[in-house]
Parts: structure tokens; sequence; C-alpha cells
């Protein structure tokens, strides 16, 4: 049985038994391998841009004795994504996920994005809201000692709320604390007369009347 971290189990809590998933960037393959084991979803395959990734990948696949398919790809260029609905990012930076989500033609069958950046977390939920993605829901998730973010996006025309866009869903109030406590040092760090100051400021202030709700 694959041991996967919390931040990858919780990832699979939003997959459904009828998805047909491309794991982007998937490097050992633990993610598909744990799907296919635990029969969570109908099909997925797993792809890197890096061949050393995808042989660790394909090794693990191979040991498995599963049927789960690899690519090597630069994001969605070198799959036909007609078949599937769903793709997984994870474990990457943002201005990554906007690169290999920037191909239209790619996610024309995708109506579930499951999304879990390392940075700029602001700038992807903005990016997502522009494509006609909906942020339906967030896991904050604290593994080894690390808060991660990770959103589930549907096709939808619902549109999330500017705070929603700004913040996130904030839906957990051990993460929101986290936040605080973060802000609170950085705004030690910088003189009040500063923008950043008033900006980080008036962050601080809506996290706490969420917090206190
Ligand atoms: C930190 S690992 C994350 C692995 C796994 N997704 C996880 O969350 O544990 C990032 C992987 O993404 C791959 N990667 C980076 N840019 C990529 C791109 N444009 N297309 C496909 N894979 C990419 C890297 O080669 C690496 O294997």
């Amino acid at each position: 049985m694959t041991n996967l971290s919390n931040r990858l189990v919780s990832l699979s809590l939003w997959v459904d038994k009828k998805d047909n998933i491309i794991d982007v960037g998937s490097d050992h393959a633990l993610l598909p391998i744990y799907l296919k084991e635990n029969n969570l979803c109908n099909k997925v395959i797993a792809t890197d841009i890096n061949q050393n990734a995808l042989d660790s990948g394909i090794y693990n696949i191979k040991r498995s004795n599963l049927d789960i398919e690899s690519y090597l790809s630069n994001g969605l260029k070198d799959i036909d994504t007609t078949d599937y609905n769903t793709v997984i990012i994870a474990g990457m930076g943002t201005k990554t996920i906007k690169e290999i989500l920037s191909y239209k033609e790619k996610l024309k069958t995708i109506d579930k994005l499951i999304l879990q950046s390392n940075k700029d977390l602001f700038e992807l939920r903005e990016f997502m809201d522009k494509k006609g993605y909906y942020l339906k829901e967030e896991q904050n998730i604290f593994d080894k000692g690390i808060w991660y973010s990770a959103y589930l996006y549907i096709k939808s025309d619902k549109k999330n709320t500017e705070e929603e866009i700004k913040y996130g869903l904030l839906n957990n109030k051990d993460f929101i604390n986290h936040l605080i406590s973060k802000y609170e040092e950085l705004l030690s760090k910088i003189p009040p007369k500063n923008k950043a100051y008033k900006e980080l400021k008036s962050k601080v202030d809506y996290l706490k009347v969420i917090i206190s709700k």
C-alpha cells in the first residue's frame, strides 16, 4: 500500500469514481498509484516534464502492477486531453501552473481542476476566476510542519466573491490563526508609514473579524 503524505491524501478526497484524471508533474506517481490502488477513480495518467522524474514514476507504477499510463510532456502540450475531465497539478508554483493552464483548447473537456500551489495563491485565484473556473472548496493542510492550501475548481457560471478571490475560502480556523501570526510578524518588521504596512494591517484586521465569527 502506498504511504501518501497528508497533502496528497487531501487532494484525493476531491476525486470521484467516474473521474478520468491527468496528474501533471506527477514525479514519483504516488498520487495516481494511490488513486488506482484504492479504486478511487476510473482512469488516471501520470505526466512529467522531466525524464528522471517520470522514470521514478514509471518504476513505482511497474512495481505496483497497476494500469497507469505515463507521458513525458511540458504541462498538457503533448497530452490528448479529450478523454479526461479532471486535471491535478500539485507541488508547483503559481507561475508554472498558469503556464500549464494557458492552453485553452486543452481544457475543453476539463470541468474539474485540483490545484495545490506552493506560492502566490492570490495570483492563482485571480487567474482561475478570469479563466471561468469557480473555487468550490479549499483545504488547508498542515503537513510535516508546513501549511499547504489546496483548491477544488469547477467549470461554472458561478463567480467567487471579491473576498474569496482575495483571501480564499477561509474555512479553517487554525489556518487563519497561522496567517494572522505570519502577517503580524511581518508587520513588526515594516515601518507603519509604509504603504505595505497599511495593506497588511487591513488584511490582519479582516482575518480577525472572520475568526471572531
Ligand atoms: C515538487 S514535484 C511535485 C510532485 C507531485 N505532484 C506532488 O505534489 O508531490 C514537481 C514536479 O513537477 C514537474 N514539473 C515542473 N514543471 C512542469 C511542467 N511544466 N509540466 C509538467 N511537469 C512539470 C517537475 O519535473 C516535478 O517532477
